[in-house]
């Protein structure tokens, strides 16, 4: 597995004479008591949360989302009613969530070439298709709330994860097998999943950017293809993509600044000089291809 293992709390094994936390400070103690814990270990991954989700055997425990007994009714009827793998909701404890651990490989940057295969592209894409499907016609809970920060503007009659970015897919056996981390999820159109989906699969970007050029990317609009083949997004759909891509990365853009703003310190560096002109070139291409983009998608 690639998670994690540069993440390994040491061990008395290790040289680290400290003596084992009693059970029942690991039980009530912090996030901190946990990290020393020999069988809680930090899953890397996570930039929101970044350092904060912890396993612990076949759970993980990570911090309470403000909306978690909306996101918990969700993964419970996506669990109940298909065959789409998303972690249990098991409990909550005061501002933790504890959810089961999903058994598999994510991929953590730098990433490895199985990213970035024909395979992987594929299987996310009909992952995210099954993903939204399980959720027509779902009745959420009266008193829902949803995350703002990614939702699709216009709405939609879909539950759109917002998030499926390399880290938030756990793959086995060379296919994309479970979607975790919802915390971005809202309802939405599919096209607008599909959109904020593909700008980290695909990836769209210039290819002569380093997140393309890393990948071994050399023709974006022919994967997004790819993608769009494999969700099946409907002709309605593909006319209007390219324009919704703009509005997607202009919306992630958006919350990149603002988490910087605040101080969040993994989106600091996602936002210094150099970040901030990957991000107008990105914009850039996008826009300059989005003819192109919409002619491969129709043809
Ligand atoms: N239920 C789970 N099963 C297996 N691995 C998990 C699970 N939840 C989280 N992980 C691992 O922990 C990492 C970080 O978790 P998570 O995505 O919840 O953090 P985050 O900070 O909220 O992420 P983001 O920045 O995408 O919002 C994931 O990338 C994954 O490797
Ligand atoms: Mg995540």
């Amino acid at each position: 597995m690639i998670r994690s293992t540069d993440h390994n709390v040491p061990s008395a094994q290790d040289g680290d004479d400290r003596p084992e936390p009693a059970a029942d400070v690991v039980k009530n103690g912090t996030m901190r008591d946990r990290a020393m814990s020999q069988d809680t270990e930090p899953l890397g991954g996570g930039a929101v949360n970044d350092g904060r989700v912890l396993r612990e055997g076949q759970t993980v425990r990570r911090p309470l989302p403000a909306n978690a007994a909306t996101l918990h009714a969700l993964l419970k009827h996506v669990r109940s009613r298909s065959d789409v793998e998303v972690p249990h909701p098991l409990r909550v404890e005061d501002q933790t969530e504890i959810l089961t651990y999903v058994e598999g490989e994510v991929g953590l940057s730098p990433y490895a070439p199985w990213v970035s295969t024909r395979d992987s592209l594929v299987t996310v894409a009909t992952l995210l298709r099954r993903f939204h499907d399980a959720t027509v016609g779902w009745q959420p809970p009266s008193d829902a709330a949803w995350s703002t920060a990614f939702a699709d503007p216009a709405g939609g009659s879909v539950i759109c994860h917002n998030d499926v970015c390399i880290e938030n897919v756990v793959f086995r056996d060379g296919a994309a097998a479970a979607l975790i981390d919802f915390d971005f999820a809202a309802p939405g159109r599919r096209v607008w999943d599909v959109a904020m989906t593909a700008r980290y699969w695909v990836p769209m970007t210039d290819p002569t950017l380093p997140a393309a050029v890393e990948r071994g990317v050399e023709d974006p609009i022919e994967r997004l293809r790819t993608f769009v083949d494999a969700y099946g997004l409907g002709r309605a759909d593909r006319r209007i993509l390219a324009g919704v891509l703009l509005e997607a990365e202009e919306a992630s853009r958006r919350f990149v600044a603002d988490q910087a703003a605040s101080g969040s310190p993994a989106f600091v560096a996602m936002w210094d000089a150099p970040a901030r002109a990957r991000f107008e070139r990105k914009f850039a291409w996008l826009q300059a291809n989005s003819g192109a983009i919409t002619r491969r998608l129709l043809n």
